[in-house]
């Protein structure tokens, strides 16, 4: 017993020394997750309420009332006492992005001016959401406890029921903003945790991060009633995360083990609805291209940004054995995230793994819907700078360097030169365009030879029947 003990006890100071520092890397993929807890927590985005700003044209009040539950005790949680929300460097934040009906731009979230970002902060980006963040705080960035039906309408009861106000200026890209959406993300960390995951109320030395899964509403901006702009989720079905799960399940899958899908460092968790709203068309892994020490930076830091929109990403990551240069993601901390390990534990062309069919015809067929913008691949920020001193963030999308948005999708996983090649001279596409160019100057015709039906048909091609994923 006072073996086993000690043992136990040697195994959580180090947990816990680990568990420190990976809170302060939430990037870092190999961290202490503790997925037994999740289910004592449940975020729920009860109600958004919307109103023009007072005297501030084209911005918006956005209240959002908010609950943590207890789904084991069907309870609710306090969050301003809580020791899972009150431990050293646990987080609960809100992230307010628009437009889920066209294509996620969140143009204006910086400004509504689209000024460059002159700033010395990191993690700043183009088009990252607005956001809350300290939602548990007792201080002034906290969220308020709802105290009355006027304070908080439309939810059944005010019991540990919070809000918090942000004011968005949402500015048009290609097409006016008429919907919003919003996600509550942010870990519980448990200081002390008995084996039944229960975070008791004293103070021990073990931190763990409880990878709780991030809850997504959406909005209108114009909203019929004065007590509610929710409305139902507007965006395409692209993939289902189910899909996901049958490899990102903690289990072996091939010769690897497949992490759950959580992600900065348990801060965003199984749900991709929350991933779009940051991994949109316009955003790139600028926020954390810097120099570290020194005036020389390792070259894939100083290099060319790379898109992280989900629909480059995604492929590209999974693509590791197929693609022919690295995939490489700048991430927090100036963390090098080379993907080029990464092999499919199953068959890469057959698209069906994680896209979902509407009517028959798969997601992953041509034509794309007319809203998928194109895929930024510089937005002609400065990064490459000495230790400490400013960057400046472009954050007005319409002067990025585009990649089309056909061959931004084929070519995340086709990336050889002379395939590129072909998508310009035969496809009519561009991998450095604007996007008020896409349409216009530059129009992908990819979908008369590769659309369903054609000779070099999308599913054709890929040799799906159109059972079923092939496992
Ligand atoms: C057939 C199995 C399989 C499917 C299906 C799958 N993945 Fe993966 N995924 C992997 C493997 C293997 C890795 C690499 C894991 C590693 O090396 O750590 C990976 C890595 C990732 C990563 C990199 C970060 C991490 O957690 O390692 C992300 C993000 C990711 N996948 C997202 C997705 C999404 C989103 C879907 C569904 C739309 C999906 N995956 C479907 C097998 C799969
Ligand atoms: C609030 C914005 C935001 C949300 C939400 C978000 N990400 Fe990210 N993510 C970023 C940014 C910005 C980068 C690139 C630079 C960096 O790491 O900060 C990134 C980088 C990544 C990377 C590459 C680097 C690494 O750490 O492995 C992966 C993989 C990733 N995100 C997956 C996801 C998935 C999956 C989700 C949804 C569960 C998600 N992200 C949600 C902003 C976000
Ligand atoms: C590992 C998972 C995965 C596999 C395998 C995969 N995709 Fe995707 N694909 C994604 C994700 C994630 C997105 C972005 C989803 C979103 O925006 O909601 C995407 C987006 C797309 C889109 C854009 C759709 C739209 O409406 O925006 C196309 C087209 C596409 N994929 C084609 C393919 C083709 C063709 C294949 C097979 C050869 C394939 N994908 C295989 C994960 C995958
Ligand atoms: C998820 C990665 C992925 C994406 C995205 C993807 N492909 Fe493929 N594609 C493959 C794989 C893998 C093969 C099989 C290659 C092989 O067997 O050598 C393939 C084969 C093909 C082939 C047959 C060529 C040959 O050499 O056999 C064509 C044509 C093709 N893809 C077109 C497209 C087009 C057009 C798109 C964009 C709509 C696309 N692909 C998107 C992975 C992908
Ligand atoms: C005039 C017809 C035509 C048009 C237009 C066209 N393609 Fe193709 N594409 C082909 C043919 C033919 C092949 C060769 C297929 C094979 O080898 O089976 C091909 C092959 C490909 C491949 C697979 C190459 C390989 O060997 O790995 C990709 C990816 C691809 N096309 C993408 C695109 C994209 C993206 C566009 C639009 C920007 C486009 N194509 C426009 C006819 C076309």
């Amino acid at each position: 017993m006072l073996t086993k003990r000690s043992t136990r006890c040697r195994s959580t100071v180090l947990g816990g020394l680990l568990a420190m520092l990976f809170a302060f890397a939430p990037a870092t993929r190999a961290q202490s997750l503790e997925w037994g807890a999740t289910k004592y927590f449940k975020y729920n985005i009860e109600n958004v309420i919307v109103s023009p700003t007072a005297g501030v044209a084209g911005s918006y009040d956005v209240k959002v009332i908010f609950s943590v539950t207890n789904p084991v005790t069907s309870s609710t949680w306090n969050i301003k006492t809580a020791l899972p929300f009150q431990s050293p460097s646990a987080s609960l934040t809100l992230d307010l992005g628009w437009d889920p009906a066209t294509d996620v731009s969140n143009t204006g979230s910086e400004n509504p001016a689209l000024a460059a970002v002159v700033t010395t902060a990191l993690g700043k980006g183009a088009a990252l959401p607005v956001q809350a963040r300290g939602l548990q705080s007792n201080g002034s960035t906290g969220a308020t406890l709802c105290s009355s039906e006027l304070d908080c309408p439309g939810v059944i009861s005010r019991v540990d029921r919070y809000r918090i106000t942000k004011s968005v200026t949402p500015v048009a890209f290609t097409s006016v903003v008429t919907r919003g959406r919003v996600a509550l993300e942010g870990r519980p960390v448990c200081n002390g945790v008995d084996p039944a995951y229960v975070c008791p109320a004293s103070t021990g030395t073990t931190f763990v991060n409880i990878p709780v899964p991030s809850a997504v509403a959406n909005f209108t901006l114009s909203p019929a009633s004065a007590t509610t702009a929710l409305i139902a989720d507007p965006r395409r079905a692209v993939v289902d995360i189910r899909k996901c799960q049958v490899c990102h399940d903690g289990n072996m899958h091939g010769d690897t083990v497949v992490p759950q899908l959580s992600l900065h460092g348990g801060n965003r968790t199984g749900n991709l609805s929350l991933c779009v709203i940051c991994h949109n068309p316009n955003q790139t892994d600028v926020p954390y291209r810097y120099l570290t020490t020194g005036t020389t930076a390792d070259p894939r830091i100083s290099g060319a940004e790379t898109p992280i929109d989900f629909k480059t990403m995604v492929h590209s990551i999974h693509a590791g054995g197929f693609r022919e240069k690295p995939f490489v993601v700048v991430g927090f901390g100036s963390s090098v995230n080379d993907f080029s390990h990464v092999r499919f534990p199953s068959t890469l062309r057959n698209c069906l793994n994680c896209h979902v069919e509407v009517n028959g015809r798969g997601t992953f067929e041509l034509p794309l819907a007319k809203a998928v913008l194109g895929t930024t691949v510089n937005t002609r920020s400065t990064y490459l700078v000495a230790p400490g001193a400013s960057r400046t963030i472009n954050v007005a999308p319409a002067d990025d360097l585009k990649i089309s948005p056909t061959a931004a999708v084929c070519s995340s996983c086709h990336d050889k030169a002379e395939v590129r090649l072909h998508m310009t001279t035969r496809g009519g596409a561009s991998f450095a365009t604007t996007q008020s160019a896409i349409g216009t100057r530059v129009v992908e015709r990819c979908a008369s030879c590769h659309g369903p039906g054609k000779d070099k048909d999308v599913r054709k091609v890929h040799e799906i029947d159109g059972s079923g994923a092939d496992g």
